[in-house]
């Protein structure tokens, strides 16, 4: 497909949240690298009353408030004359019609389109329906590609039907399911990491390790978002998409290639590993928490149920990690904002350093820090000076703020919107891997949903959670860690 082309981004939703905090920041920093297409234009669609000038002074608005590079006017002026606003309302085909003879008179000659779905997940197939009908997902001469935001479903049956209605208009080719976990640089990077290296490879399994624990943990509570997040909950707002997806980066096969079917073949065949967690199971290896003071948020039902907490221990039946546990767990209102992937190592085999007796070694751990104060660190023993044989946990450590600068990780919106205009899907989910992930996650909310089982454990606002999320990890002789200022907490 022809990349040199006059190329037109249209974002539906544009008046909203993510485009003056994301998309257009994220744009504009493509556009300062030069990055973008010589030829492009923007067009904001949303129902919202603005015009070309108007909508221009809302997203430099954003830039002051959101981007986290220096403000260039002179370049802002260049790329702001490219971006134009329609207001229309998204049940109407004339709408549609208006904006693709408006975009056909510009483009003059054939011309790439990319779509953004920024908007409430229900209008995904009407909207998409209707780019269709007016012809505008044919690919004649340009490419024709659509980003669909999440999230894709609140469940395996509404997943599968909302594929296949985007499949009566679309290629898969031309969608672009966006996850922005795999936007993040420390996320691609848990890839460089195991399979541009030979050091951790060998090591890299059930031989090995003996457990993982993913955290996405978050300070903030619902805020503002608790129209939307009420009745949807952590494990669909978080699990299904961000936390799964760290998860098959760290379990994955090496790939072929680093394209994007050969990566995402290997997803799937992760996820195609896991045994579902059903039934009576659920309670075992599941925990579901809410932080106090959750119902009386506003916005939030009385009563409300809603998981802002989860743990899930989910187990790999392969030959790499049999027997190996993940640990999943995120939460918002807890102690500390971190993603952290831990990669337990097992034990030495033999104990012969005289120690006192009922302790143990500590086992080596490797900490990738997604976020924040991005890096890695790998804990190992190390001998205490003028001892005999006493020994301490030491960290080597690798921060990319030391290595590449402190501005040196640009927003994940940005590196998914260069690869969905340069038409690189690997950094997005493809039909089947999403099926995957909720068919994983589906039968753990019908435990939590229709049967209220395990039962809602409340948790204090600043800690780690409810005391649940410890004793699932006790049953297994295990604990919690978090790494901070260069030292394992139990947390
Ligand atoms: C979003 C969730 O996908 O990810 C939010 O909807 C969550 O609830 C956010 O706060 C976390 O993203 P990040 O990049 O801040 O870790």
């Amino acid at each position: 497909m022809n990349n040199s082309l006059p190329t037109t981004i249209v974002i539906f939703g544009a008046s909203g949240d993510l485009t003056q905090r994301k998309l257009i920041p994220s744009l504009f920093s493509l556009y300062r690298k030069d990055r973008l297409p010589e030829k492009f234009k923007i067009l904001g669609f949303a129902g919202s009353k603005y015009n070309d000038e108007s909508f221009r002074q809302h997203l430099r608005e954003g830039l002051d408030k959101f981007a986290s590079f220096e403000f260039d006017e002179t370049k802002w002026q260049a790329f702001a004359k490219n971006i134009h606003y329609q207001s229309g309302d998204y049940q109407e085909p004339g709408a549609f019609q208006t904006f693709h003879d408006f975009l056909r008179k510009w483009e003059d000659g054939p011309a790439n389109r990319l779509f953004y779905m920024a908007i409430p997940p229900h209008l995904f197939p009407s909207v998409i329906e209707k780019l269709g009908a007016t012809g505008q997902t044919e690919e004649n001469a340009g490419w024709r590609r659509v980003v669909i935001e999440k999230p894709f479903g609140t469940d395996l049956a509404s997943a599968k039907a909302l594929n296949e209605e985007v499949h009566r208009t679309l290629q898969e080719s031309q969608i672009y399911r966006i996850d922005h976990y795999l936007g993040k640089e420390t996320v691609q990077n848990i890839l460089m990491f195991r399979f541009a290296n030979t050091i951790f490879e060998p090591l890299w399994n059930r031989n090995y390790i003996d457990h993982v624990q993913i955290t996405v943990a978050e300070e903030v509570g619902v805020g503002h978002r608790a129209g939307y997040y009420d009745g949807v909950g952590v494990l669909r707002d978080m699990f299904q998409n961000h936390l799964m997806q760290l998860l098959t980066l760290t379990a994955m096969e090496p790939p072929a290639s680093f394209n994007a079917n050969a990566l995402r073949n290997e997803k799937v065949k992760v996820l195609s590993s896991i045994e579902p967690i059903r039934g009576e199971a659920v309670a075992y290896n599941t925990v579901r928490g809410q932080y106090k003071g959750y119902c009386d948020e506003p916005e939030v039902a009385e009563n409300s149920t809603t998981a802002t907490f989860a743990v899930v221990r989910f187990l790999i039946d392969n030959w790499r990690w049999q027997g190996v546990p993940f640990y999943l767990r995120s939460g918002k209102n807890l102690a500390d904002k971190c993603t952290q992937v831990i990669i337990q190592f097992k034990q030495p085999p033999h104990q012969m350093f005289p120690i006192e007796s009922g302790t143990r070694m500590t086992p080596n751990a490797l900490v990738l820090f997604l976020q924040p104060d991005e890096g890695m660190h790998l804990r190992f023993e190390a001998k205490v000076p003028d001892t005999v044989a006493k020994m301490r946990s030491v960290d080597m450590e690798f921060h990319y703020a030391d290595e590449f600068g402190p501005m040196s990780i640009p927003e994940a919106y940005e590196r998914l919107l260069l690869d969905a205009l340069q038409g690189d899907a690997a950094l997005f989910t493809r039909a089947d891997e999403v099926e995957m992930a909720w068919s994983l996650i589906d039968p753990i909310l019908t435990n939590w949903e229709t049967d209220q089982d395990p039962p809602l454990a409340l948790y204090e606002p600043g800690t780690w959670g409810p005391d649940e999320a410890s004793a699932l990890l006790a049953k297994d002789g295990r604990h919690w860690m978090h790494e901070e200022a260069g030292h394992m907490l139990e947390t």
